[in-house]
């Protein structure tokens, strides 16, 4: 397939997990990939992916919780790119606490992180994706639409993204813009691998966000990612589309 041939996409969180598969899945498609991450060794391993493959994928250190950096870099991407089609919030960070060990440093982080960044990137961005009818997709999760103890902090931001979707889709219907979110479950990344589990808590009440089912590889979620973001898609705006193995149908 190439639904992306000539088209630019603007990806951040790609040193790892859904953000590395997702700029492989697009590049793979003949997409020009502008990625960008704090993990300068996790993107240069991306890119020398790509670049074997014979794709093209550009990578620049950002820090997504840092205004000044996000527009610096959306202006190199429409320097170096002409325009951008495609934009991905995907970048994100969790952590599990008791509600009483949260300090006002983990809040803002987590805020500036998941929630700050995606609007500012949404804002630096949609004048270019207005110019060419193009899509942004946030990474929400299934922690945005429904109750998880222990992630107060995490919930809250990924709930801000859900409504960040729908506000974002509201103000440019009348465009050609679209903007959707994907909520997933469990992914097999780095996030997952590397989650300490607080101390003491009640796995009864984590029941309700473990689920059934296997969680989904990073690759499944960058082909619905794919999908959202081509015009095979063109109907799609203002969704939140849940990516749980059904996490979210009870
Ligand atoms: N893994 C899961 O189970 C799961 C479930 C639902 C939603 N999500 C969401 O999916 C997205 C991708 O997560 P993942 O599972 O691929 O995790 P990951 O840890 O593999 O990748 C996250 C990437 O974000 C980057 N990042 C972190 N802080 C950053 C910052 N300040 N500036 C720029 N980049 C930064 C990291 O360096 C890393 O490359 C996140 O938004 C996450 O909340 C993950």
């Amino acid at each position: 397939m190439t639904r992306f041939t000539e088209k630019t996409a603007f990806l951040t969180g790609v040193a790892s997990g859904v953000g590395r598969s997702t700029a492989i899945r697009l590049a793979s498609e003949g997409a020009s990939i502008f990625g960008v991450d704090i993990d300068e060794g996790g993107m240069a391993e991306t890119r020398a992916t790509v670049t074997e493959m014979g794709g093209s994928m550009a990578a620049r250190t950002v820090d997504v919780a840092d205004i000044d950096q996000i527009q610096a870099a959306v202006a190199a991407c429409v320097s170096a790119l002409g325009g951008i089609d495609v934009v991905g919030n995907i970048a994100g960070i969790a952590k599990q606490h008791h509600l009483a060990d949260v300090s006002e440093a983990d809040w803002d982080l987590m805020n500036a992180i998941n929630l700050k960044g995606p609007f500012f990137i949404a804002q630096a961005t949609m004048p270019h994706l207005v110019e060419r009818s193009g899509a942004l997709i946030n990474i929400a999760s299934n922690a945005g639409l429904m109750g998880q103890a222990y992630t107060v902090p995490y919930c809250a931001t990924k709930g801000g993204i859900v409504n960040l979707t729908r506000a974002l889709a509201m103000e440019f219907v009348t465009t050609g813009v679209r903007v959707n979110a994907i909520a997933p479950g469990g992914i097999d990344t780095p996030l997952v691998h590397n989650f300490e589990l607080a101390e003491d808590i009640d796995f009864n009440l984590m029941q309700n966000h473990i689920g059934y089912r296997s969680p989904s590889s990073p690759d499944q979620i960058a082909a619905f990612f794919a999908f959202l973001a081509s015009d095979e898609a063109s109907n799609i705006h203002g969704s939140i589309l849940s990516a749980d193995g059904g996490l979210t149908a009870a």
